[in-house]
This record gives C-alpha cells, sequence and structure tokens, in this order.
C-alpha cells in the first residue's frame, strides 16, 4: 500500500464518526485533506454537517467541494475534530504544525467535544521529538523570542538547531508566514522526554504565539497500516 491510501485508509474510518447534523473542525494537511474529499462525497449525497476548517488552505478545499463552513465565532463549541498528526506517541499526545496550520487547529481542537487523529502508522512514536517542533512566534522581536527558547530549551537539557522555515517562492527562499501572519521556528531538539515542562515553558515566552504539542487533547487516533486500520484511544 502506498502513502496515499493509507492516508485515505484512515479518512474513511474517521468519516464513519461524523454522524449528521454534528458542528464538525476539520482539519489541515495531506491526510485531512482526503478526509474532506471523502466528506465532500457524502455532503454531495445530502449528508449534512457544519464544519469549522483549521486553515485557509482547508477553508479552499471545503468551498470547492461544497462543504458548508462557519467560523469559530459563529460555531465555538464543536462535537468533533477529525485533523492529521506529525506525530503520535502511545498517550496520544500529538506534535503538529507541519503544515504551519498548528494555531488554528490547537484552537479548533480546544473547542471540540472530541480530537480524532488520523494518520499513518509512520506517525507513531514511542517518545516526541524527531520531528521538528513548530513554534509560531511573532515577527516582532522574533531573535529575543529565538533566545527565550534556546534557554528554556537548555534549562530542560534539550539541544539541536532551532530555525526560521522558509518557503520556495520563484527560485528564491523567503521566510513562511502563517494564515495568522507569523512566523514559524522549527525546533529539532531530536527527543522530548518532558513534553508537559516544554509546553508549559513555551506558553510563558511573550513572543511565542503557539506551538505545535498537542498535549492530553485527542481523545482518539486512527492509524492506518498495511495490516489495516486501528484505532487508539
Ligand atoms: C498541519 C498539521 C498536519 O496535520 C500535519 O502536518 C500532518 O500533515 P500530513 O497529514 O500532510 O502528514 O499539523 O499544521
Amino acid at each position: 500500500m502506498d502513502a496515499r491510501s493509507l492516508k485515505i485508509a484512515a479518512a474513511k474510518v474517521a468519516l464513519d464518526q461524523v454522524e449528521n447534523g454534528m458542528r464538525l473542525g476539520i482539519g489541515s494537511g495531506s491526510t485531512a485533506e482526503e478526509f474532506v474529499q471523502l466528506l465532500g462525497e457524502k455532503v454531495a449525497e445530502g449528508f449534512e454537517v457544519q464544519g469549522v476548517p483549521t486553515s485557509e488552505r482547508t477553508a479552499r478545499l471545503c468551498l470547492e467541494l461544497g462543504v458548508p463552513l462557519f467560523s469559530l465565532d459563529e460555531l465555538p463549541q464543536l462535537d468533533l475534530t477529525i485533523d492529521g498528526a506529525d506525530e503520535v506517541d502511545p498517550k496520544l499526545n500529538l506534535i503538529k504544525g507541519g503544515g504551519g496550520a498548528h494555531l488554528r487547529e490547537k484552537i479548533v481542537a480546544a473547542a471540540s467535544d472530541r480530537m480524532i487523529v488520523i494518520a499513518d502508522e509512520s506517525k507513531l512514536v514511542d517518545e516526541l521529538g524527531a520531528f521538528p517542533l513548530p513554534i509560531e512566534v511573532m515577527p516582532f522581536g522574533m531573535t529575543s523570542t529565538l533566545i527565550h527558547i534556546e534557554a528554556l530549551a537548555s534549562g530542560l537539557g534539550l539541544a539541536g538547531d532551532i530555525v526560521q522555515r522558509q518557503r520556495q517562492r520563484d527560485e528564491r527562499s523567503e521566510a513562511y508566514v502563517t494564515d495568522g501572519g507569523h512566523f514559524i521556528l522549527d525546533a529539532s531538539f531530536g527527543r522530548i522526554p518532558d513534553a508537559e515542562a516544554l509546553a508549559n515553558g513555551l506558553a510563558a515566552i511573550p513572543g511565542v504565539v503557539e506551538h505545535g504539542l498537542f498535549l492530553n487533547m485527542a481523545t482518539a487516533a486512527i492509524i492506518a497500516s498495511p495490516a489495516g486500520v486501528r484505532m487508539l484511544n
């Protein structure tokens, strides 16, 4: 099975969790987009859902497919969010933000009764940290914010490069800018033994807008492998 087939397999099982009339947080990334495709087909058959997208990109795809969208202010409490992840540990703690959407993803997940993660088995890890942790920061004073993050990391015994995310545009590299107009620092710690201490420390740094550690937020994970799809909860 190729990677895309695994994503579709996880997305199909997630769709079974969506009930008619639900207020649904809709995640971002390639796995979440497979889910949106399937949801769009179901909506075209008359299934009713009220969606809140977690990124401009997801919003565009939903609109193309006819999935009804609302802002989070219109629907401040959601029944369920379906989203992808970059890493999932055995306690369902996550690293997210590989696609740069973790700020809205976290706000939407926090507004949801349940958050179900969809992923292929390559995202399962024993300990978070091999995937560089995305940290969304204010452009104002980013270097000061970086110094605070480095000091925090050093105090927690974490080592590794922290680099500003770039994107390619017309063969030139430029700063990646999130939907919220912020920059992203990707922190390659390798392993994060105390994710809670890191999350709390990052949240206390003024220039940090949001980090990609999603601790105690996911209620289940649907993991696809060539052997089949299984639900962790
Ligand atoms: C975006 C995310 C994505 O859900 C995460 O990066 C996984 O993406 P993909 O399904 O493409 O591997 O957190 O901010």
